[in-house]
């Protein structure tokens, strides 16, 4: 899924479209993964890799002001795996969404399967204008690959992205962090794009190599941006 951006300038820069932007294809990405779930146990893709999640996970949890009980988010969730690390570190507060129902049906499995039944996970576009409405007030959001995918949408994928980036400004408390992970922006990207709301904390160096799609890589960006109040 890795592609160059085409700068025009601010706000209208963007990838060339593919399939992964769409939801037809995570809704059969995700139906297959659920076969595989209930056939063989297999959890499917972490994307950008274990190693890549264990850093995220090791962030949220030496950060000073943030606790167990605080709400976390997982923007556009997939199996879930990075609430289950989570859960498995003792955060109790924790939310899922995803736009694909098939992507929240593994993700509810997964977490089953784990015992992990109090973390909450809903089918929500983040791209939709109602979508805030109910999810707010959270102290970390994590997205790892979707606004990557939202930036490939063959569709409106400069709207998207605004909306997506006013979306996730509502839904996160003052002075709360967005832990974005990309292999589309770069990390000055990832910074120029979100400024409007949120200042740069810090950048999560990457392992030396990562999964995505199956594929192993080594050029990526994580960045932690913290909300203004
Ligand atoms: C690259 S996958 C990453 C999955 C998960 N974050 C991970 O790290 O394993 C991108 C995810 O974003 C979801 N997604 C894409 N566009 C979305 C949107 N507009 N609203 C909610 N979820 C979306 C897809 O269904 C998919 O689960």
């Amino acid at each position: 899924m890795s592609q160059m951006s085409s700068k025009v300038e601010e706000c209208t820069e963007s990838l060339d479209p593919s399939e992964i932007g769409t939801k037809d294809y995570w809704d059969s990405f995700y139906d297959k993964e659920v076969e595989n779930f209930i056939d063989h146990g297999d959890i499917g893709d972490i994307w950008f890799g274990k190693a890549m999640l264990q850093k995220i996970v090791q962030w949220i949890d030496k950060k000073d002001g943030i606790k167990h009980e605080n709400s976390i988010i997982d923007l556009g969730c997939g199996n879930g795996w990075t609430l289950i690390m989570l859960a498995k570190l003792g955060y109790t507060n924790l939310t899922g969404v995803d736009y694909s129902e098939n992507a929240i049906e593994l993700a509810k499995s997964v977490a089953k399967t784990e015992d992990f039944l109090n973390i909450d996970y809903q089918v929500y576009d983040l791209v939709d204008s109602n979508c805030c409405s109910k999810l707010q007030g959270f102290k970390v959001a994590v997205d790892k690959g979707t606004y990557d995918a939202i930036s490939l949408s063959p569709d409106d994928s400069n709207i998207k992205r605004c909306k997506y980036k006013t979306n996730v400004a509502k839904l996160i408390c003052d002075n709360g962090f967005l832990i974005i992970s990309s292999c589309n922006w770069t990390e000055q990207e990832l910074i120029d794009y979100f400024k409007d709301y949120f200042d740069f904390t810090e950048a999560i160096s990457p392992p030396k190599t990562f999964q995505f799609g199956g594929k192993t890589g080594n050029e990526y960006s994580t960045v932690v941006l913290q909300k203004r109040t």
